[in-house]
């Protein structure tokens, strides 16, 4: 998506980055910069900061950085286009609007009325005769007509082509059905309606709009969903079923089920917090999302074998956002849905204030794992315990969960801590080692923190990052390095340097911001980084310096003719001030 160059100046000059971010955080002013606690991950002390002149924001804990429209992107949860207009409308500017951008735009705006008109088609079938099935179901499974409307919830009658004709007649076209996967091409070129005979549950982004649908049939016929693939207005990674209402609760946290229908059944009983994974393992995205929205997760996954594997790949991942994460364990019911029905929701209630913290959760399944009552088993359990327990960081929690631990296994506490201590040693000894051995191989220290963005040539990439530092600070001193892009050894270094010659020849300002929409969330971070580099002093000197190295480097690289030919051109390129 391309906005003309001038207006983005415009943008990012009528934005100043430390008014936009200061609409979300508490910033203090430190000498020309400014500090404040990170919106990006949980933080007491504050790591994030911003420095007006470079027009960029840079966090030291969570190292995500970039410019203004970066920080709305991340922020909004908006896709760049939408985070320019946002920008825009916040000062009162005129966004021109690219061809081809208005054309995908519309396209998708199209497909999410074609979802809606779908979803309100459903419902109608719903309370039609032909829906008769759908409310029998719906009765047996105790869903409220409140809740029914609530969701949206609507009856894919037993027919090939209801949705299609009536789509068609409201003026959509069979390829945007095609295009919303709500019919399927046969091979011999006919179209027919994917969801037949199932009970239909929209699913909403956290705007409103109906984006996809879960299909469940009615008795125990396979596959018991069917759900709409990735569209271009529905991608599963990052959505969550309810999420849309979750994210208004004011519970102070979000319940993650396995299930559309654990979410919709909490949601009748009380807990209007609830949400449910769109029938994948939870995903970053979707803890990114919900990072957004609370502070605590609380997982309740079916309480079989599949479900507890759930549990733990969703506890690593929900760490890594930060969250603080409970453990919900129900007694004599599979599912949340199923417990409400059979114990109502206070004692549902009870069971959320007591669910374990992940500390608990990892000891008691620890527990299960042995059978106690033979010694040999109790040995096996204190050293697993005390390994696990030596993880903990808080001394009481080491010594509360010791405790419980020596009880569970019939030692005395004072045994349990020097197991835990002799298991703290020996961790600690061992992560010196590890981080010995990775102090020795600075090949290791100087790949960028974002995977897929891993350096071919280190020492190559490292005068690139000294080099495009220094330009960063001074981009008066861009016309002085005779370099091509393509003698870069990282690719998104010698794109960077590439689209810096290009903004001097456009007479644009060179500044992180501007690069907003030519590089990845990924890159921008790795370049904020880049560019916040400590040790960097800015001279024409240790510019030639590194422009040497990076040309040695090219040269090792290719060793031949073509290597001289491309010295000679950068030579002349800048002798002629080409990009000066
Ligand atoms: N799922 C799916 N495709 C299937 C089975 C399950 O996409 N063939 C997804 C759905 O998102 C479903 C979730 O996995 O909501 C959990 O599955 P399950 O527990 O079987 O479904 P529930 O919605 O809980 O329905 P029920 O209470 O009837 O079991
Ligand atoms: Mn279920």
């Amino acid at each position: 998506m391309a906005f003309p160059p001038s207006f983005l100046d415009d943008l990012n000059a009528r934005n100043p980055i430390e008014d936009v971010v200061g609409q979300y955080v508490a910033l203090t002013r430190r000498g020309s910069n400014y500090f404040g606690l990170c919106p990006f991950h949980n933080e007491k002390t504050a790591s994030f900061s911003v420095a007006p002149d470079k027009g960029i924001y840079y966090c030291f804990g969570c190292h995500k950085g970039g410019g203004a429209v970066n920080f709305i992107m991340e922020v909004e949860n908006l896709e760049y286009p939408d985070a320019v207009r946002f920008l825009a409308k916040r000062v009162g500017m005129e966004v021109p609007e690219d061809q081809e951008y208005r054309s995908a735009y519309r396209k998708q705006e199209r497909l999410r009325n074609l979802c809606k008109e779908a979803a309100r088609y459903f419902h109608e079938q719903l309370n039609s005769p032909a829906g008769q099935p759908g409310r029998e179901y719906i009765a047996k499974r105790g869903l409220t007509r409140a809740t029914v409307t609530k969701f949206g919830i609507g009856f894919a009658p037993d027919g090939w082509h209801g949705l299609l004709d009536t789509m068609t007649k409201k003026g959509y076209t069979k390829e945007e059905l095609l295009d919303a996967d709500l019919v399927i091409k046969s091979p011999k070129g006919n179209y027919y309606d994917k969801f037949r005979n199932r009970l239909m549950f929209p699913i909403i982004d956290i705007r409103g709009s109906i984006i996809g649908f879960g299909g469940r049939v009615m008795d125990d016929s396979k596959p018991k969903y069917l759900n709409t693939s990735e569209t271009s207005i529905f991608n599963k990674r990052k959505n969550l079923f309810a999420m849309n209402f979750a994210k208004k609760s004011t519970a102070g946290r979000i319940i993650l089920t396995e299930g559309y229908l654990d979410a919709i059944a909490l949601y009748q009983y009380g807990f209007d917090c609830a949400v449910a994974s769109l029938g994948t393992a939870l995903t970053t995205e979707q803890a990114q999302l919900l990072g957004k929205y609370t502070g605590e997760v609380v997982l309740t996954y079916d309480n079989d074998a599949a479900g507890q594997n759930a549990t733990r790949r969703a506890i690593t991942i929900l760490e890594r956002a930060d969250l603080k994460i409970k453990i919900l364990r129900m007694q004599g019911a599979k599912d949340p849905d199923e417990f409400l029905k059979k114990f109502g929701p206070d004692k549902f209630r009870v069971l959320l204030d007591r669910s374990e913290n992940q500390a608990e959760y990892q000891l008691l399944s620890l527990q299960n794992k042995y059978d106690l009552s033979f010694d040999d088993q109790k040995v096996a359990f204190v050293k697993e315990a005390a390994s696990l327990i030596s993880t903990f960081a808080n001394a009481v929690e080491r010594e509360v969960y010791g405790a419980r631990a020596a009880n569970a296994a019939g030692v005395t506490a004072d045994t349990m801590k020097l197991e835990i201590d002799r298991a703290f040693r020996r961790r600690k000894a061992a992560e010196r080692k590890k981080q010995e051995r990775a102090d020795l191989d600075v090949v290791g220290q100087l790949q960028p923190r974002e995977r897929g963005l891993h350096y071919s040539n280190p020492s190559s990439a490292a005068a690139e990052e000294m080099l495009l530092a220094q330009l960063l600070k001074d981009p008066t001193l861009l016309p002085t390095v005779n370099l091509l892009p393509q003698q870069f050894s990282s690719p998104l270094l010698g794109k960077v340097f590439g689209l810096m010659l290009q903004l001097q020849e456009r007479g644009r300002a060179i500044a992180l911001g501007a690069l907003s929409g030519d590089l990845t969330a990924e890159e921008m971070n790795h370049l904020t980084a880049v560019s916040r580099k400590k040790d960097v002093l800015v001279s024409e000197t240790a510019i030639r310096d590194c422009a040497g190295k990076i040309r040695d480097e090219y040269e090792k690289s290719l060793g031949t003719d073509e290597a001289a030919l491309l010295a000679r051109q950068a030579r002349l390129k800048a002798k002629k001030g080409y990009g000066g």
